[in-house]
């Protein structure tokens, strides 16, 4: 169980070599030592570098194979995290982002767009819903975006599946409510990751740290859901409002 100051006997991170998903969980360890689970792919070139970030920082780091796309396998993948014993907090941090031109216009790509991004976070919180409301206490903490908040021309296939995702894990959490468990939605702007490291920085970007100290303090304060940069809970809230005649004359 989380204590006062946050600190966690147990983390589990899917999408284990996450720069964003590394970063909360080196913020949770900078609060004591833990229990780490990474559920990543077994042929990620960034798995060993993970495994070793955490390791210096004095987790009990174990690493299951977890294929976001593998949806018969998740069952036994969370069985597994679990098996290490209760989980205080669950990261859903995997995704990819693509070539975005390309993705609307290729059904194949799309598809496996979708299905990372938007129905693996689906099935994975389904699954970690249930063992946290079965052991009566945890966070989950869902990586969203502002992409998802109102989705526009140049990234709607990643942002659609993020709106898709915003809704179900805000709604899981509602779901939760009375059960000791807590759903905390992250929605990020532009984040200095590998997966934006083509775009350049787009107005409010900011770095992993920034996240992950905004993420763990959200965790501590019980919240459902946070923007990072925080002015974009004032953008996005005026993006609501904008007519789509207008939309597509703003320049992203
Ligand atoms: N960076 C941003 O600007 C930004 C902004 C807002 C929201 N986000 C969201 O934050 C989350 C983390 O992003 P990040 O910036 O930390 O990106 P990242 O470092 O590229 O991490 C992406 C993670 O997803 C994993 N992944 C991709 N496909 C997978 C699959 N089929 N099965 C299992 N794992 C898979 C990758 O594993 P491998 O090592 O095997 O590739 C990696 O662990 C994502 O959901 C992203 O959409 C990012």
């Amino acid at each position: 169980m989380l204590n006062a100051v946050g600190q966690a006997q147990h983390i589990l991170l899917l999408g284990g070599t996450s720069e964003i998903g590394l970063g909360i969980v080196e913020e949770f360890l900078d609060r004591g030592p833990a229990k780490v689970t990474l559920a990543a792919r077994p042929g990620s070139q960034h798995l060993e570098a993970a495994r070793a970030q955490l390791a210096h920082k004095g987790a009990d780091v174990e690493v299951i194979e977890f294929d976001a796309t593998d949806f018969d396998s998740h069952p036994a993948v969370i069985d597994a995290a679990f098996a290490r014993g209760d989980v205080d907090v669950a990261i859903v941090s995997f995704g990819t982002l693509g070539d975005q031109e390309q993705l609307w216009q290729d059904q194949a790509k799309a598809v496996a767009s979708a299905q990372v991004n938007y129905t693996a976070p689906v099935s994975v919180g389904v699954l970690l819903g249930q063992r946290l409301k079965a052991q009566g206490h945890g966070t989950i903490v869902a990586l969203s975006s502002v992409a998802g908040m109102r989705v526009r021309r140049s990234n709607f296939v990643y942002g659609a599946s993020k709106a898709g995702l915003d809704g179900f894990y805000v709604n899981l959490g509602e779901a939760l409510r009375g059960d000791g468990v807590n759903v905390l939605v992250v929605r990020p702007g532009q984040v200095r990751t590998r997966m934006s490291a083509e775009a350049g920085d787009a107005p409010l970007t900011v770095n992993v740290s920034d996240v992950a100290k905004d993420t763990v303090q959200a965790v501590l304060d019980d919240k459902q859901a946070i923007f990072v940069h925080p002015l974009f809970k004032y953008v996005s809230l005026a993006f609501k409002f904008i007519p789509q005649t207008v939309f597509r004359k703003l320049p992203f």
